[in-house]
């Protein structure tokens, strides 16, 4: 890591008169910020000389004290550059290069609160990243009422969006221009989510992905959001300018800060090439290295579990019912049946006492999170998993009360110390308690935070529900392994707006800009009528389309989502899931396009094996895949797994054809893709 000397110290020191203006560009020279500092302070962007951000404010308005931030005297402003290259703990590739040029300028406020305030940018050749931060100063406390940053937007882009919402991220992807977004309207389609905050008919969600009419992908997120609420943005629709919206605590107030404070970075990555957006690092490269020293326990897997069963209506999470899923045969007959497929665990849901009244009730101590059911012997479930090599994956849903989880953290995560769990699902289904938090206010950023690190105490992994959406933290907090936090497969039993075959391509450009998500693909059987005759929920997507989800929505925490019995049908498909890697050397985004297609090729690491995933949305596409991304001069087999010709996510979804073929690095396959459908493809070199 190298830390260049101040390239340039620049100037106006305590400058009062007149405008003062800065501009800085990327490494290679493609992205350009200006700032300006006259009567306002803004900032703006261009991409090869194309607009991005016009002119757009930046500043607060507080509560405490009572001030608005939008004029400044400027003390100082310094240039600097940078230039690393570091290896994450697991990812998409084996190293990261992180190189910029940052601008950093001082600021004193000119209102009678004469606050400090420095604004610091950060340009990468992918785009920018800014961030306030309060340095140390007699006003020690400070209560945010409103960020006033804005993205002023060059015209009417089209926009993958989802509506502004302070309690859920779990809806269906809208594709319409900035001027047709509506997302009451959005929101009131989307009967199946339970709990919603929907904050007015022109907020959005980020990451928020555009494609304007000259060519240009611009996706809006943030990085590093740690003490502070998440981001939402609303739009005007006479000036296509969007303007942060902070999520509200109890009582309004969107954050309560103590200097020397910061906020996340605000990230706009841009590129005129779709591919170049998914294989940004920018929001990795903008936190901070690993908080933890010692990763060595921290380990990317595959799992299955006792979770479907319950989705589909076979078992209930609850005892009472007669019908309770995890029970110690059953779970015993999913420790078999990974232990056979070279699974590394098995999750278990409703395993605890108080499943008979968690949901709806905004109780504050549903569970302990320590007391089996009686019909789960834990002791003697260990020792079976043991003997098979696997692990069992603990359940900690908190049934909104993430107070009530944290008084018994410590006693959670020791059993599962005792009993050889290394790995936990929180959930945070419904209303948080505390009374009037929002699932994506401080009080529950700080809460997330809390688990990862003392769940790291416990050398626990963490894969969260519920939880906000996430901004590249698993750099710092590499036992973050995922997070739901987006519409995921168990939507597939939803009646209403369900998951639809583009969603999927639409998730790697919003969702998964800040980080893997626990998705839980690898449904085989698509009508899901198996165990309740009257449901007429069905899976859209072909069987193929399941297996290439594992290679184009990346996560270093793979579930096999389906049931044993639906797997027994189709074991030659079952062999991709396990074989397929989840930690990787190499990524190569091969072609992309929101809402429409993705074709993936990854490298396993420490291994010569390659994996290609292709998915399209309801449109049948034909697939040109070149192996040029092999070495030269090696032998490799590939076992394409493919939609049969008569497959269709409506009529044949379960038509696949599995085939092995010799490649190099010269060879061209033609691959049909099957309307909702997709192809999955493992490379081994021959010896
Ligand atoms: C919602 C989660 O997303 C799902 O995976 C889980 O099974 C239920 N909550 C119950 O905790
Ligand atoms: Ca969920």
């Amino acid at each position: 890591m190298q830390r260049s000397p101040l390239v340039a110290l620049v100037f106006f020191l305590f400058q009062t008169a007149g405008a003062q203006n800065f501009s800085i560009t990327s490494p290679t020279g493609l992205i350009r910020l200006e700032v300006s500092n006259a009567t306002t302070l803004t900032y703006s962007l261009t991409y090869k000389g194309k607009s991005v951000i016009a002119p757009s404010r930046l500043g607060f308005r507080l509560n405490k004290p009572v001030a608005t931030l939008t004029q400044f005297t400027l003390l100082r402003a310094d240039t600097t550059t940078f230039e690393e290259t570091w290896t994450p703990v697991w990812g998409e590739v084996r190293t990261i290069r992180n190189q910029y040029k940052e601008l950093r300028l001082s600021l004193k406020d000119q209102s009678p609160a004469g606050l400090q305030l420095t604004v610091v940018f950060r340009v990468f050749d992918d785009g920018l990243g800014f961030r306030y931060e309060f340095p140390a100063q007699a006003t020690k406390y400070l209560i945010v009422a409103e960020e006033q940053t804005q993205f002023a937007l060059s015209g009417d882009h089209k926009t993958f969006w989802i509506p502004g919402d302070y309690d859920s991220n779990e809806y269906l992807y809208n594709t319409t221009p900035l001027s047709a977004i509506d997302a009451v309207a959005a929101a009131n389609k989307e009967p199946d989510i339970a709990v919603k905050a929907v904050i007015g008919p022109d907020a959005v969600q980020t990451p928020l992905m555009m494609k304007t009419a000259d060519g240009l992908y611009i996706n809006i997120h943030e990085a590093a959001l740690l003490k502070y609420p998440a981001m939402h943005l609303m739009l005007d629709k006479k000036t296509f300018t969007l303007t942060a919206h902070l999520v509200p605590d109890a009582v309004g107030n969107k954050a309560y800060l103590e200097n020397p404070s910061r906020t996340p970075w605000r990230t706009i990555i841009v590129s005129d090439k779709a591919t170049e957006i998914l294989s940004s690092k920018l929001i990795l490269n903008l936190n901070e290295p690993s908080a933890l020293k010692e990763t060595s326990w921290i380990k990317p897997q595959k799992f299955v579990g006792m979770w479907w069963e319950m989705h589909v209506g076979k078992a209930t999470w609850e005892l009472s019912s007669g019908k309770h899923g995890a029970n110690t045969n059953n779970v015993k007959r999913y420790l078999d049946f990974a232990a056979q497929h070279g699974f590394d665990g098995v999750l278990i849901e409703g395993w605890n006492v108080g499943w008979e009244d968690w949901f709806g009730n905004w109780k504050e101590d549903v569970f302990d999170f320590i007391t089996p059911y009686p019909d789960y012997d834990l002791k003697e479930l260990t020792a079976y998993a043991n003997q098979k090599g696997v692990r069992l994956i603990m359940h900690h849903e908190t049934s909104g009360s993430a107070f009530n989880y944290e008084r018994w953290m410590d006693k959670a995560f020791q059993l599962m110390v005792d009993y050889n769990m290394n790995m936990v699902k929180t959930g945070y289904v419904g209303k948080i308690i505390p009374r009037g938090e929002h699932h994506d206010s401080q009080w529950m950023i700080n809460h997330y935070e809390r688990v990862v690190k003392k769940a790291a105490d416990y050398k626990v992994m963490v894969a969260s529900h519920e939880s906000v959406r996430p901004t590249g933290l698993h750099r710092t907090y590499p036992n973050w392994m995922a997070s739901e936090a987006a519409r995921g497969s168990e939507f597939n039993n939803a009646p209403a707006l369900g998951i639809t075959p583009e969603h999927t391509t639409i998730l790697p450009f919003t969702r998964l800009m800040g980080g893997p998500m626990d998705f839980t693909p690898g449904l085989f059987h698509f009508k899901l009528n198996q165990f309740e005759p009257t449901r007429t929920t069905e899976v859209r997507t072909t069987l193929a389309k399941q297996l290439a989800l594992y290679v184009t929505l990346y996560s270093p925490l793979q579930m096999a989502a389906d049931l044993p019995e639906n797997y027994e049908k189709h074991l030659d498909a079952l062999q991709f899931i396990s074989d397929v890697a989840v930690d990787w050397e190499d990524t190569k985004i091969l072609e992309a396009e929101p809402g429409d297609y993705l074709t993936v090729a990854r490298k396993a690491k420490n291994k010569n094996e390659w994996y290609v995933g292709a998915i399209t949305d309801e449109n049948k596409r034909t697939l040109n895949l070149a192996f040029d991304f092999l070495d030269a001069g090696k032998k490799y087999e590939a076992i394409v797994y493919r939609d049969a010709d008569e497959a269709d996510w409506k009529t044949q979804p379960e038509a696949y054809v599995i085939e092995k073929k010799p490649v190099t690095k010269k060879t061209k396959l033609k691959l049909n893709l099957a309307a909702g459908g997709g192809c999955a493809i493992s490379i081994r070199e021959k010896q």
